[in-house]
């Protein structure tokens, strides 16, 4: 290794009410420490902005542990081996893997994985990587989608939801997506193959559902929460599934997240609500990347990313997410 480098990291310090603000961070250039045996030193060149950020900065219990206060901030990325003394990796290799927010992660390489550099290293945070992980499988274990039947995604051409209506699409189901505004719902049709789009932002999402889902919603995969779930489950089919993968309109609540009022109608139609968590299936990785890795190659699926650059704008990027300002699974390069 040549002259080690100082990491600069992005420490969470204060848990954010709302929205989290650039105050909730300190900003700090550390000297990158000796490596230790096994250990490898990585250079973060792109970093994963994911909405559940929002939630590991929250005290409480949940399906993981919140970032401790003074901690690098949790973050997957992908970057190149700079250094090795772990017979796994060499230095060069290109690596996915909880770099966190921070230029250089040193660390054992567990839950790391060498990445093919000649795809754009970006698809590894998107379709090769956790969204399309969460997509693959909310959809496929939890949904469980036939042929001919109507499956209804929100945050429709985000990370996550554009994967599930390409992939549902591949399985023969009538698509409709919901997305916020007419471009992203375009894009949603005549990119991504969806057969319609509601733009919540200027359509009724009742009508909607109406006038694209003429035999009803059989799997509901919500991105959302809020009042698009409950406006949703009144277009519910018997024994429709309704796959809650995430709430993203619920997590900058300062007020307690309130349940759909429409939930009776789970018991009318013998519907199933179950909620999903990617990591899960961590032992099952390969099989879904083999399956997204062949139709990416097949021209089926569309990875399109969002990428911003610089780590000391992690604070304005992250907020991107909550406004619908990112098209696509939002990147930050890193440097
Ligand atoms: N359960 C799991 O294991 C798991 C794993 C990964 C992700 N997730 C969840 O999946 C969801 C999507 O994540 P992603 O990474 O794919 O993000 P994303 O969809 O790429 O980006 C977030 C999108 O959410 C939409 N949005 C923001 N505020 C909204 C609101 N108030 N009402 C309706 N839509 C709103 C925006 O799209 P519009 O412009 O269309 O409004 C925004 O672009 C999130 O809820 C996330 O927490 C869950």
């Amino acid at each position: 290794m040549t002259a080690p480098a100082m990491n600069r990291a992005v420490r969470l310090i204060s848990r954010p009410v709302g929205e989290a603000k650039r105050s909730d961070f300190s900003f700090t250039d550390e000297a990158v420490p000796a490596l230790g045996d096994g250990q490898i030193l990585v250079r973060t060149l792109y970093l994963s902005l994911d909405p559940a950020m929002r939630g590991w900065m929250n005290e409480g219990k949940s399906y993981i542990e919140p970032v401790a206060l003074g901690d690098v901030m949790r973050a997957g990325g992908v970057g190149e081996v700079v250094a090795s003394n772990n017979p796994r990796f060499a230095a060069g290799d290109f690596v996915s893997g909880m770099t966190n927010v921070q230029t250089f992660c040193v660390t054992d390489g567990r839950g790391f994985a060498k990445v093919d550099p000649s795809l754009a290293l970006t698809i590894y945070l998107n379709v090769l990587g956790m969204p399309g992980m969460t997509a693959y499988f909310g959809l496929l274990e939890s949904g469980q989608p036939k042929a001919g039947e109507t499956v209804v995604v929100s945050g429709a051409t985000g990370a996550v939801g554009a994967t599930v209506g390409q992939i549902a699409k591949i399985k023969g189901c009538h698509v409709v997506g919901i997305a916020g505004g007419r471009e992203k719902c375009d894009y949603a049709v005549k990119e991504l193959g969806f057969d319609a789009c509601i733009d919540y932002k200027n359509q009724d999402v009742r009508k909607g559902l109406k006038e694209s889902c003429l035999k009803g919603v059989d799997v509901y995969f919500d991105n959302v929460g809020g009042e698009i779930l409950d406006t949703v489950l009144t277009r519910i089919n018997l024994k429709a599934r309704i796959v809650i993968c995430g709430a993203i309109s619920q997590y900058n609540n300062t007020v307690p997240v309130k349940g759909p009022s429409n939930y009776l109608s789970l018991l009318v139609n013998r519907a199933r609500m179950e909620g999903i968590v990617v990591f899960d299936y961590a032992p099952r990785y390969k099989e879904a990347a083999a399956q997204m890795g062949q139709w990416l190659r097949e021209g089926k699926l569309l990875s399109k990313e969002h990428v911003e650059v610089g780590i000391d704008h992690f604070p304005e990027v992250l907020g991107k997410l909550f406004r619908g300002e990112n098209f696509g699974k939002l990147v930050l390069k890193v440097g």
